[in-house]
C-alpha cells in the first residue's frame, strides 16, 4: 500500500540503493554542471534556474510533507526540520543568487534528475520525522541529537564558508577558474564538499534512523567521487598548484 511503513522501508532501501549505484557511476562519469558542463548532454538550462528548481522540492515539498505527519507539533520533529530547512532555505534561495555564474548552463538532464532524486528524499527524510519515526521529549536529553546537531552546524559553517571563498574569487561578470587560497584550502582542495558531508552525517546521527543514513551514504557517494576529480582538475589546470594540498579530507584524501 502506498504511503505505508513497508512503503517507507522499500524506499529508504532504494536510496540506499541508490547511494551504491550513485558511487559506482560519478567514479566514472563526471556529473556534467559547473567546471565540468559538456554541452554533449542535451538541451541546456541557465545555471542558476537549473539550481533553484532542483533544490526547491527540499524546501517545499519537505514542508508539505511534514505538516501532514501526526507528530509534526511535537518539539523534536520541529527542531529537526528546523534543521534541515536551515540549509535548503540557503541552499535553494539564497546560494543561487550569490553564485558569479552569469551567462552559465547546466543540461536540463542533471537538473531532471536532481530534481527527481530530491522528491525521493524529501519523501523518506520528512515522512519520517513527523509520521513514521518516534521523537519523543526524552530525545532532548540524547547526546546523539546534540552531537548530530553540533555536527550538522559545524558542516553548515563549513559549507558556507568555503562556497562564499570559491564565489568571491571572481569579479562581477568573471567566469573562469582561479587558485583558492587560505583557511582550509590550504589543506583541501574541496572543503564545501568536507561541510556538506559532515552536515549530513550530523543529521544520520540527529536522526538516529534510516533515511538518515541513506541521505548521508547518497551525499558521500555523490560529491566524494567528484571531489577527487575536482582536486585532478586543480592539479591538472594550474601547474603551481600547492602539492601538499588533499582533496577533501585534511591530510589523508
Ligand atoms: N548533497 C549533495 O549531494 C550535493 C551535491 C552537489 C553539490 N552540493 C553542494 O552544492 C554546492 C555547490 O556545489 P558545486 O559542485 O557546484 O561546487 P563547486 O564546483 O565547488 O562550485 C561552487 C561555486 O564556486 C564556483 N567556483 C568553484 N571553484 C572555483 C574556482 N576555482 N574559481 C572560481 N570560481 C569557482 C563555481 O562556479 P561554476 O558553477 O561556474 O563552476 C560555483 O559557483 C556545494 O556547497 C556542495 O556541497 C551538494
Amino acid at each position: 500500500m502506498l504511503d505505508s511503513p513497508e512503503f517507507h522501508r522499500t524506499l529508504t532501501w532504494v536510496m540506499i540503493g541508490l547511494a551504491l549505484v550513485t558511487f559506482v557511476a560519478v567514479s566514472r562519469i563526471t556529473a556534467p554542471y559547473g567546471r565540468h558542463t559538456k554541452s554533449s548532454w542535451g538541451p541546456s538550462m541557465p545555471a542558476r534556474l537549473g539550481w533553484i528548481v532542483m533544490e526547491s522540492p527540499a524546501v517545499l515539498l519537505f514542508a508539505w510533507i511534514y505538516f501532514q505527519g501526526e507528530h509534526r507539533f511535537e518539539l523534536v520533529p520541529l527542531l529537526l526540520l528546523g534543521m534541515w530547512q536551515f540549509h535548503y532555505v540557503q541552499r535553494t534561495f539564497v546560494y543561487p543568487f550569490r553564485m558569479r555564474n552569469e551567462g552559465k548552463t547546466m543540461p536540463v538532464v542533471v537538473c531532471a534528475m536532481a530534481f527527481g532524486f530530491q522528491v525521493l528524499n524529501v519523501y523518506v527524510n520528512a515522512r519520517w520525522i513527523s509520521e513514521f519515526g518516534s521523537y519523543d521529549v526524552a530525545w532532548l536529553s540524547d547526546p546523539r541529537l546534540w552531537i548530530g546537531a553540533a555536527l550538522f552546524l559545524g558542516g553548515w559553517l563549513i559549507n558556507v564558508k568555503a562556497d562564499a571563498i570559491l564565489i568571491a574569487l571572481r569579479k562581477p561578470g568573471e567566469q573562469g577558474y582561479k587558485v583558492p587560497r587560505g583557511w582550509l584550502y590550504e589543506y583541501i582542495s574541496c572543503p564545501n564538499y568536507l561541510g556538506e558531508m559532515l552536515e549530513w552525517t550530523g543529521w544520520a546521527v540527529a536522526t538516529w534512523s534510516a533515511p538518515g543514513l541513506a541521505f548521508m551514504l547518497f551525499t558521500i557517494a555523490n560529491i566524494g567521487p567528484r571531489a577527487l576529480v575536482n582536486h585532478r582538475w586543480y592539479r591538472e589546470t594550474f601547474p603551481d598548484y600547492p602539492d601538499q594540498r588533499k582533496a577533501v579530507i585534511p591530510f589523508v584524501l
